[in-house]
């Protein structure tokens, strides 16, 4: 069984659409417009004991927010996550006693 599995992850964030100036202000008030930011898009890969990875990519490629799922900080939009045999975001704090993760 791999350490870590990952499969069709998925993290969309909401972002309230900002308006300019003092009216746009204002109508952000009444109404206020969301877009959607796909952070992280149909990722899977698995890993097992005593392997040395890294996950490299490009500012804003969703890294830290796919580390965010492993640690169960954050909660997938869809897929699945599982360390150790737990899903991180139903059991983050017994996750939490078998890993260690740093935040530059
Ligand atoms: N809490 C949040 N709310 C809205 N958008 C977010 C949030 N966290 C991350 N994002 C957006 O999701 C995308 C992925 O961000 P993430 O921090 O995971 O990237 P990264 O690969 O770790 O980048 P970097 O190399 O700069 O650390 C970016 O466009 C980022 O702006
Ligand atoms: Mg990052």
């Amino acid at each position: 069984m791999p350490v870590i599995e990952v499969e069709h992850l998925m993290k969309d964030f909401m972002i309230a659409k900002r308006e300019t100036g003092f009216l746009g202000a204002v109508k952000s008030l009444v109404k206020r417009e969301h877009i959607k930011k796909e952070a992280v898009k149909d990722i899977s890969f698995s890993i097992n004991e005593g392997e040395m990875v890294g996950y490299i990519g490009p500012n804003g490629a969703g890294k830290s927010t796919t580390i965010k799922m492993l640690t169960g900080i954050l909660v997938p939009t869809s897929g699945s996550v599982k360390v150790n045999g737990i899903i991180p975001y139903e059991n983050r704090q017994e996750n939490a006693k078998n890993i260690g993760v740093v935040f530059g």
